[in-house]
């Protein structure tokens, strides 16, 4: 097997076992958020017991969606190893719990918009981030919106990641808006989730901000009017140690005031994974200000642009899609574009610090 062969098949390999982890509904705990009964509001002592006695009881006493959401955080805290699902809205009133063991939600298939199925949603009510976790620990959304957070949707700093399905709409924060994952955490895999108007309002990242983890995947995924204050309008990647792949997606009116109107990556750790991007768009994106219109991507790395096609973006200060930024010494930048590259590169300092080709051959197998 190649080495885009056995990176493939690694990412499948931890993709399958997530999805299996996340959708097993109920867990060993039993504990649907949708059917817990309303209790007696009146009911003496419930208070305490919703911070007591969390295996269960707490679920069970909690009235509101929100104390729900709170409760499931708790018991997950506590032990529980259930999969929760969430069968209503909810919009918060004060912060949630920090997550601190694994844990998994999945969003039901109650919710309306009149008639027709939608996600349900938890929305930060623009002052509160949602999901927060600082250990260690796996965390999973499944079918979710999480909208209008304040500081983050999902604050993830050392986590294991998986999200499948989900919305990330109207989020903000200083950086990565929708969903932030931070030094040192785990492996990362979302799938066919859209990030839309996400805002990082001081730094990198609109929708997405990765430092320094080991590696993952965006699959299927779409990203649409993201806005970064510096740079990576949908998504800012401050280098991993293994391979990070984004496939099938589409990033489409991003904009970015540093550079890399949709995605700018820059190595940070002493191994750098390589990047692919495969199958996936680049529409109307824009670097204001600045260059790369839809990617910058910065020294010591090797990215893989394969099957991917770029229109309409613009870096007003060039690039309108690529600045590729190399550096001096052995370490230089190294692309290839898979069939040939777009037009629209702005080389820096200039062409000879950047090593290019056009040719299919380090993508690996293409997606078909
Ligand atoms: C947490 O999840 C990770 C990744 O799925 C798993 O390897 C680990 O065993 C889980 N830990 C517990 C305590 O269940
Ligand atoms: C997101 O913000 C836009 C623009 O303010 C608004 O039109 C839209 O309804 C919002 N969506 C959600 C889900 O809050
Ligand atoms: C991306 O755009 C293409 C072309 O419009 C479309 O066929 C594909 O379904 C889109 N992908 C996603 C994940 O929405």
């Amino acid at each position: 097997m190649d080495r885009r062969g056995l990176i493939l098949c690694l990412v499948s390999v931890y993709c399958w076992s997530a999805v299996c982890s996340a959708f097993v509904v109920g867990g060993k705990d039993g504990l649907r958020l949708g059917q817990v009964p309303p209790l007696d509001r009146a009911e003496p002592g419930a208070a305490r017991k919703l911070l007591g006695d969390v295996r269960g009881r707490a679920l069970e006493l909690a009235q509101s969606a929100e104390d729900k959401l709170a409760a499931a955080i708790t018991a997950a805290n506590a032990g529980s190893s259930a999969v929760y699902v969430l069968e209503e809205d909810v919009v918060l009133t004060k912060p949630l719990p920090w997550i601190e063991k694994n844990f998994s939600i999945k969003g039901g298939a109650t919710c309306r918009a009149g008639s027709a199925p939608r996600r349900c949603f938890i929305d930060g009510a623009k002052k509160f981030q949602i999901f927060v976790a600082y250990m260690p620990c796996a965390v999973s959304i499944a079918n979710l919106e999480l909208r209008n957070a304040l500081g983050g949707a999902a604050y993830l700093k050392s986590s294991a990641v998986d999200i499948d399905g989900c919305a990330f709409v109207n989020n903000t924060a200083e950086f990565g808006a929708a969903l932030y994952m931070g030094l040192g955490g785990g492996k990362f895999n979302v799938r066919a989730t859209s990030f839309v108007n996400n805002r990082a309002t001081q730094n990198a990242g609109g929708a997405v901000f990765i430092s320094a983890r080991e590696g993952g995947e965006f699959a299927s995924c779409v990203f649409r009017g993201n806005s970064a204050m510096t740079k990576g309008g949908a998504i800012a990647q401050f280098s991993g140690t293994r391979p990070f792949v984004i496939s099938q997606s589409n990033f489409t009116g991003n904009s970015a005031r540093g550079g890399g109107g949709a995605l700018w990556i820059t190595p940070n750790t002493p191994v750098v994974g390589d990047v692919f991007i495969l199958g996936s768009s680049f529409v109307k994106n824009k670097a204001m200000g600045s260059m790369g219109g839809a990617i910058g991507l910065e020294a010591r790395l090797k990215g893989h642009i394969c099957g991917s096609t770029f229109s309409g973006n613009i870096g007003s200060r060039g690039g309108a899609n690529l600045v590729l930024v190399g550096s001096t010494g052995d370490e230089s930048l190294f692309v290839n574009f898979c069939p040939k590259r777009p037009n629209g590169i702005l080389f820096k300092p200039d062409v000879r610090y950047v090593a290019t080709i056009d040719s299919c051959i380090p993508c690996g197998p293409l997606p078909s």
